[in-house]
């Protein structure tokens, strides 16, 4: 990158007033595809108030997330979140987020997660019994619901073993009251202050307080036990930070175990979700799927030695994830003057990196709008640049939960495609609702049979 011209970024700045927000909400990949064809690998356009400055070349990607990526930190865009997730480590920054990485990281290595595998296992089972029942009634399964449920029983799970039952219970309603609630703020023009008795901001503090009751009550009875479980939680209260050696406070805690469970269960939820969408659509990878399965896995259980022999189940994720990520992109704010390939990056400035736009690059991929999970094959994978793709981000902020969550779908999809053929009821298109996670536009229903 030469630093020496200084070139000037395109720039789109659309409406006077609202720039490209009602496009930017309704269909913003077909925007970001069109504005990167006309104006290039970086550009400019505006979203309500704010311009943004989209990056889509992986040199470009590489510099802000990991060669300087000190220089940036989250950008406007996760305000609403900073709310809600406070100085936990999505939405924390600098020396503190260092910190907090450090000490919480090793609780997510693959070795620690293999432990937690069994209660992946348990819970797949469980969600069984429910859609053996849809299966013999012949009744559609609400395909959103049932892997919100299974992915928020996981985690809920691995942070606090026993204690669940009563917490799921207790938080769906509240945390889907309080998702809907960033989203909605995230996306309109005026937020009014959170103080304001608005019926949308009582509702959210009354979700919000009910959460944190829950949790802070958890934390402080765990902090009595004499015999604490082996789960994120004891860990998580057990750790301390190498220079200090102390540990985190209630409050600390609370913010992390909020952070963990909020961004460790919509985002697999919705993998999933996809896949299953992806599958129906595409019956002849389903059935080499089922092929995989049937002959690597012998009963019910899926062991950890079975799953690494998945490669098959693993492409098919990965794939899914290529072609509709999760979380469909990153936002970062400059936090002095930048520089990338010639183009100033103001201090202030927003930047973005659509995970969705490099997914579907088509002078990174061949065929990109095609299903086919052969691109990952394992002879092929080393093609693939990481700053093209990356589902779960890139750099030092990368998703610390990856190992974590790419075990746990694999043990679901394949458990359940053993079991299962899951149908769209109706040959519906592919549309989203992206909020914090990409989301299916409308609800939809599988026809639900049973293989074996
Ligand atoms: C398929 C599922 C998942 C996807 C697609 C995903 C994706 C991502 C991405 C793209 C980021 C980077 C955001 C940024 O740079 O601004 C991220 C960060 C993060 N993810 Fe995930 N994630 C998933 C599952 C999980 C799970 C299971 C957990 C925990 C149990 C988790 C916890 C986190 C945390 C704590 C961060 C912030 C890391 C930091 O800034 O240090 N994620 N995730």
């Amino acid at each position: 990158m030469s630093p020496l011209t200084i070139k000037q970024i395109p720039f789109d700045r659309g409406h006077p007033i609202t720039g490209h927000l009602k496009e930017f909400i309704n269909d913003r990949f077909t925007m970001q595809m069109r504005m990167m064809k006309k104006m290039g690998p970086i550009y400019s356009f505006n979203v309500g108030k704010y311009k943004v400055t989209y990056l889509s070349k992986p040199e470009y990607i590489r510099h802000i997330l990991q060669e300087n990526y000190k220089n940036y930190k989250k950008n406007v865009f996760y305000d609403e979140l900073k709310i809600i997730l406070g100085q936990g480590l999505v939405t924390s920054e600098g020396e503190f987020w260092r910190k907090q990485r450090k000490m919480i990281q090793p609780a997510f290595h693959h070795k620690q997660i293999e432990h937690f595998s069994q209660l992946m296992v348990l819970a797949t089972k469980k969600m069984m019994t429910k859609w053996d029942e849809s299966a013999s009634q012949k009744t559609p399964i609400n395909i959103d619901e049932d892997m919100k449920s299974l992915t928020m029983e996981i985690v809920a799970q691995c942070l606090f073993s026993h204690d669940t039952a009563a917490f799921a219970k207790a938080a769906t309603n509240s945390v889907n009251v309080v998702l809907d609630w960033s989203k909605s703020r995230m996306e309109s023009l005026v937020k009014s202050p959170q103080w304001l008795p608005t019926q949308s901001n009582r509702e959210y503090n009354k979700a919000f307080n009910a959460l944190k009751n829950i949790v802070m009550g958890i934390i402080q009875e765990r902090r009595e036990m004499l015999n604490r479980p082996d789960d994120l939680l004891t860990t998580m209260i057990e750790m301390t930070d190498e220079d200090s050696n102390e540990g985190m406070n209630d409050h600390q805690l609370f913010d992390e175990i909020l952070t963990l469970f909020m961004a460790g269960h919509e985002t697999t939820a919705h993998t999933l979700v996809w896949t299953w969408f992806l599958l129906s659509k595409n019956p002849h990878v389903r059935n080499k799927l089922s092929d995989e399965v049937d002959f690597i896995i012998s009963n019910a259980d899926v062991s950890l030695a079975q799953i690494g022999q998945l490669s098959y189940t693993k492409m098919v994720l990965q794939e899914s994830m290529r072609y509709i990520p999760a979380v469909w992109g990153i936002g970062r704010e400059a936090l002095t003057d930048d520089m990338i390939d010639g183009f100033t990056i103001p201090k202030g400035a927003t930047v973005g990196v659509s995970i969705y736009q490099m997914h579907h690059h088509p002078e990174y991929w061949e065929n990109p709008e095609g299903f086919e999970p052969e691109r990952f094959n394992p002879n092929n994978e080393s093609k693939i640049n990481k700053w093209v793709y990356m589902p779960f981000g890139g750099g030092p902020r990368a998703c610390v939960g990856n190992a974590f969550a790419m075990m746990e779908s694999q043990i679901i999809l394949a458990m359940l495609s053993k079991r299962y053929t899951l149908n769209l009821r109706a040959d519906i298109p592919i549309e989203f609702d992206p909020g914090i996670t990409l989301r299916p536009k409308y609800e939809f229903f599988m026809d639900i049979k049973k293989r074996i």
